[in-house]
């Protein structure tokens, strides 16, 4: 299976260095054409710079996705961004369930499944985030939160080709301070054995992933590929990621 190497740009950048990221990403890509045989690539912008990075990427090498969508067909929800709207904009991802939309949206695991229902009726991919806390995995608990996220967060007719499940511990996210090899794996087994053990859905691994740990990281049995963040918006960091796989 091809890793997937995605980037999650949240609330950064600006028109200009959108374009210019996306550009440098997308010149990397071609001038090594080693890369795509190995990783597929996945940009998910700001809302805003969608259309500007869908038109610079070629979306045979590099997929353009959403942050976040509605549940909603579309009306007075203001603020929010449908998922035909992504599709408008020739998303072929969406990602649902990150921890900073569980924490500052109050975003339910009830309400992240109904928005993946609603992107896979539209067309898309969605990218299901899990994750517990660093007092969870404390208490010990880090299975059982992520079992019951995956529980209530998957949408109905989940299959490898429509859904992703990313694994990102919050205390890893933005911290500089990934998660350790055996924990990753030991996590990484566990929701592989949530999926019935299917060998086909891609499990992403997110939390301060960058050039120097990805290579151990990607090797991992069970990691698919990552979900970036910070490395993600330096373009020289994000397609070393890639080269790492
Ligand atoms: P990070 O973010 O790579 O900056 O830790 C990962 C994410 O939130 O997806």
């Amino acid at each position: 299976m091809k890793k997937l190497i995605a980037g999650n740009w949240k609330m950064n950048g600006t028109l200009e260095s959108s374009v210019a990221l996306a550009s440098f990403i997308g010149n990397g890509i071609r001038t090594e054409p080693d890369l795509t045989e190995k990783c597929d690539f996945l940009v998910c912008p700001p809302f805003v710079y969608l259309q500007a990075v869908a038109d610079i990427v070629d979306s045979h090498e590099v997929a353009v996705g959403g942050q976040d969508c509605s549940d909603q067909d579309d009306g007075a929800y203001t603020g929010d961004v449908s998922t035909a709207m992504l599709k408008d904009l020739e998303c072929e991802y969406v990602i649902l369930g990150h921890s900073e939309r569980r924490q500052y949206h109050q975003e339910s695991n009830d309400s992240v499944q109904s928005k993946a229902q609603k992107a896979l009726i539209e067309g898309l991919k969605v990218i299901i985030c899990v994750g517990e806390t660093l007092e969870q995995r404390e208490d010990g608990q880090a299975e059982e939160v992520v079992g019951s996220q995956l529980a209530g967060s998957l949408p109905h007719g989940a299959t490898s080709l429509n859904t992703v499940i990313a694994y990102e511990p919050v205390w890893a996210i933005g911290t500089g301070k990934s998660a350790t090899a055996d924990d990753i794996k030991a996590m990484h087994a566990f929701i592989r054995e949530k999926l019935d053990n299917n060998a086909d859905f891609r499990i992403l691994y997110g939390g301060s992933v960058k050039p120097g740990n990805a290579g151990e990281i990607l090797s991992i049995p069970n990691v698919d590929g990552a979900l970036i963040g910070g490395a993600s918006l330096h373009a020289e960091d994000f397609l070393n990621i890639a080269k790492a796989a």
